[in-house]
């Protein structure tokens, strides 16, 4: 069952003054309930602005974007509710994205205090606890503020501030774009970890087809707003069947990536 559908989406930027941009050009893709699938495609092909639909920042020209059967554009105020609580979504750089003047349990506690997820404040702080240490963080992270915590922890913080409000879809952009790969990898198992743990359904976005390969079950692939294909990550990826697929299949930069991985680990634990 598809969680969420795009279908036929349009959309066309325009400014004062300016040309109009024709960004999405007719997207149709879905997201399978309890799986992750993956979005990619190059730089300027439209990924983020199929997740600000998704988010209901923008709305489409014409086509639709539904989840769970809402229809995103004109959800009313208690359809809007869901999905406030229901989709969350995770942003490339978690620096920007953190409020460096809160503490680690005010930032994964707001959604908590938001949705009145807890009775009180002692049981808030528990789930701020679990949650922390669901993403390999701990009690001790509580009182401590962003700037303090690296790259890869500040993400890991982020999830689970998005985790906090039980979503049923999360939307990642871009999640471990900015780390080095011996992080990307606990940052791609701490979501794995979710989704197989909570039956979450994940959008992915990622430019790196070996990270998606990874990580999803399911790949669509999007070309100058448009949807290439989208199948079974092995298959789209092993035997893609587009042209532009294979451009970005070439593209991947180290020969055999998980190896590439498995070798960093390697020398980081020993020089570590
Ligand atoms: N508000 C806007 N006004 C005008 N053009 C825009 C606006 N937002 C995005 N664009 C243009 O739309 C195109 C797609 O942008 P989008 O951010 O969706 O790409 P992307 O696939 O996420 O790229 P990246 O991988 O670099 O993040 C780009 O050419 C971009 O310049
Ligand atoms: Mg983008």
């Amino acid at each position: 069952m598809s969680l969420l559908e795009l279908k036929d989406v349009h959309k066309t930027y325009s400014a004062l003054g300016r040309e109009p941009v024709k960004v999405l050009d007719g997207v149709t893709m879905h997201a399978e309930a309890g799986q992750i699938t993956g979005l990619v495609g190059e730089s300027g092909s439209g990924k983020t602005t199929i997740i600000r639909n998704i988010m209901g920042l923008v709305k489409p020209d014409s086509g639709s974007v539904t989840y769970d059967g809402i229809d995103i554009p004109s959800a009313k105020r208690e359809a809007q509710r869901r999905l406030h609580r229901e989709v969350q979504l995770v942003f490339q750089d978690p620096t920007s994205s953190l409020n460096p003047r809160m503490t680690v349990l005010d930032l994964v506690g707001e959604g908590i205090l938001v949705h009145k997820l807890a009775k009180n404040s002692a049981e808030r702080k528990d789930r701020v606890v679990e949650l922390l240490t669901a993403v390999g963080l701990s009690e001790r992270d509580l009182d401590r503020y962003p700037r303090s915590f690296s790259g890869g922890q500040r993400q890991r913080i982020a999830i689970a501030r998005a985790l906090a409000v039980r979503p049923k879809l999360l939307v990642c952009d871009e999640p471990v774009s900015s780390l080095d790969v011996s992080v990307q990898a606990q940052v791609l198992n701490v979501l794995k970890d979710m989704q197989e743990q909570m039956g979450l359904t994940i959008l992915f976005v990622a430019h790196d087809l070996a990270v998606v390969r990874q990580v999803c079950s399911t790949v669509a692939v999007i070309k100058s707003g448009v949807i290439v294909e989208q199948g079974p990550s092995e298959s789209v990826l092993s035997e893609p069947s587009h042209e532009y697929t294979r451009a970005l299949l070439e593209a991947v930069p180290v020969p055999d990536p998980p190896q590439a991985r498995v070798r960093a680990q390697a020398r980081l634990t020993k020089a570590g």
